[in-house]
């Protein structure tokens, strides 16, 4: 039986994780999304819960069969979410009291301005058809903004970038940006990162130092992770 956990270094803790993709409508039958197979955090959630934290998993759109692991597992409440809207409004509920925050999610930068509640169609237009964008909020910044006390809260950054250095360099502005604990940064491209398997990060903290650096399965990826998460607090 696997509702034991075999390590309980999480146990009293409750964790709050955001995980898939957001999409952002158009019109009834249309949105903007992105590759986020929602894969990561979900093995972020699993490892908490296997080592005895109380997961509150919030999942935008994952890929298919990602979410039957955590369907029964008893220490996952999953609430599910489409916009980066709704995404805001669930991750602050479950952040609100949580130990630890960890911000997975592919959340969509910007929302279409006006969402047109007919079928925008070809023949009522020109040839061109223009979209206007408007930024959504920063989850991750107002959870920054809103933390309690003894908090922790960590990133997920994917970038692009040709060499290590400038990986870093990126990473460490971001995770001074978002004033988080923790950013976990990783590198993709066309290839690597999103519908993979296997994933390589390194974990910044707030002194600017690589505290970890990870590859392997998205599991092990995870298990770094709050190893990383575990030894922050303890400081
Ligand atoms: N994030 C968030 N709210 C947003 C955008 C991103 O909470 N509106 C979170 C992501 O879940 C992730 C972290 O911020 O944990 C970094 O996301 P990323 O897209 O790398 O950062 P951005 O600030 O959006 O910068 P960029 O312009 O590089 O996309
Ligand atoms: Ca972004």
């Amino acid at each position: 039986l696997a509702l034991v956990p075999t390590r309980t270094d999480l146990a009293g803790l409750t964790v709050a994780v955001s995980t898939g993709g957001t999409r952002e409508p158009i019109d009834p039958v249309r949105f903007l999304g992105n590759r986020s197979s929602g894969r990561q955090g979900v093995e972020v959630a699993l490892a908490a819960a296997d080592r005895g934290a109380q997961v509150r998993l919030v999942a935008a759109h994952v890929d298919d069969g990602v979410l039957s692991a955590v369907a029964h597992h008893p220490r996952i409440g999953l609430e599910r979410v489409s916009t980066a809207g709704d995404l805001r409004t669930a991750m602050h509920a479950a952040a609100a009291d949580a130990d630890v925050a960890v911000m997975v999610a592919a959340v969509a930068d910007f929302r279409v301005d006006a969402v047109s509640d007919e079928k925008i169609r070809k023949e009522d237009g020109d040839g061109t058809a223009t979209l206007r964008l408007v930024a959504n909020p920063d989850i991750l910044a107002e959870l920054v903004a809103a933390r309690g006390e003894a908090q922790t809260i960590v990133g997920f950054a994917a970038e692009t970038a040709t060499e290590d250095a400038e990986l870093l360099d990126r990473g460490r502005r971001k995770r001074a940006r978002k004033g988080v604990d923790l950013l976990a940064v990783n590198r993709v491209d066309w290839a690597r990162g999103f519908e993979a398997a296997e994933n390589a990060v390194v974990v910044i903290d707030d002194a600017d130092d690589v505290v970890t650096e990870v590859s392997g399965s998205k599991r092990a990826v995870a298990d770094a992770l709050w190893d990383a998460v575990l030894a922050h607090r303890a400081r």
